[in-house]
């Protein structure tokens, strides 16, 4: 007899990586994100049995088995994408989505068709915001992460409120081991009532692990 049933299986959206904000064909703002830790997770959750969608922004990695990926390449195609995937969502089975991804917080307030050529750029940028995907979107048990060089837990803590998730992974990228790139990270998890759950320096992968069973664990 068999168990699977896959269309009852709990959609978990990741995304992944950073975006690039074109200002034209071959010029973009970006950040040095690889999308190790989001592809750990998407990794993660197709192991415990969640049905992974991962968007990724642009990255060298193989997409985990059992995940289905969908690329992207800017913030306002991360928000396009992950609000089709919500919308594919088994009813009564309320999605995950676990925001890792790297996003522009700016982006070229224009974008040029061609090239631009030297004279055409007068040294000044304009930029406008981009959309906050994490926040933006609802009907998930959202799940953020918090990369910060501050006052660490205070600006996590604040995130998590805001951001209205169920809980915040953070780290301190100027700490050895952690942030981008890196094999490893070292993470506090930040619950909106306050409580905070420290781990060691562990691999992506084990953290990865960690932060699956806790959302398993959680009600929803
Ligand atoms: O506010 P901050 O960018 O530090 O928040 C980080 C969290 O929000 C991460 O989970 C990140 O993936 C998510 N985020 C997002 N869309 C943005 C900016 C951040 O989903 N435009």
């Amino acid at each position: 007899m068999c168990y699977n049933m896959p269309d009852m299986k709990r959609m978990m959206i990741v995304t992944a990586g950073p975006t690039r904000e074109h200002l034209d064909p071959v010029r973009f703002l970006s950040n040095p994100s690889t999308g190790k830790m989001g592809f750990a997770l998407a990794a993660a959750g197709a192991a415990a049995g969640f049905d992974v969608r991962l968007v990724a922004g642009p990255v060298a990695l193989a997409t985990p088995k059992g995940v289905k990926r969908t690329d992207i390449v800017s913030a306002r195609e991360m928000l396009v994408a992950v609000r089709a995937l919500l919308r594919e969502a088994t009813d009564g089975l309320k999605p995950v989505f676990i925001a890792t991804a790297a996003v522009a917080d700016w982006r070229p307030a224009r974008i040029a068709a061609h090239k631009l050529k030297k004279a055409e750029m007068s040294g000044t940028l304009h930029l406008v915001r981009n959309p906050d995907i994490l926040k933006s979107v609802h009907g998930a048990v959202k799940v953020g992460f918090a990369a910060e060089t501050d006052r660490v837990l205070a600006e996590a803590a604040r995130k998590c409120r805001e951001k209205k998730l169920a809980f915040i992974v953070a780290n301190d990228i100027t700490k050895p081991g952690t942030g981008f790139g890196t094999e490893t990270n070292r993470v506090t998890l930040v619950f909106p009532d306050g409580r905070t759950v420290a781990w060691p320096l562990m691999t992506k992968r084990r953290v990865a692990t960690r932060i699956v069973r806790t959302i398993a664990d959680l009600e929803m």
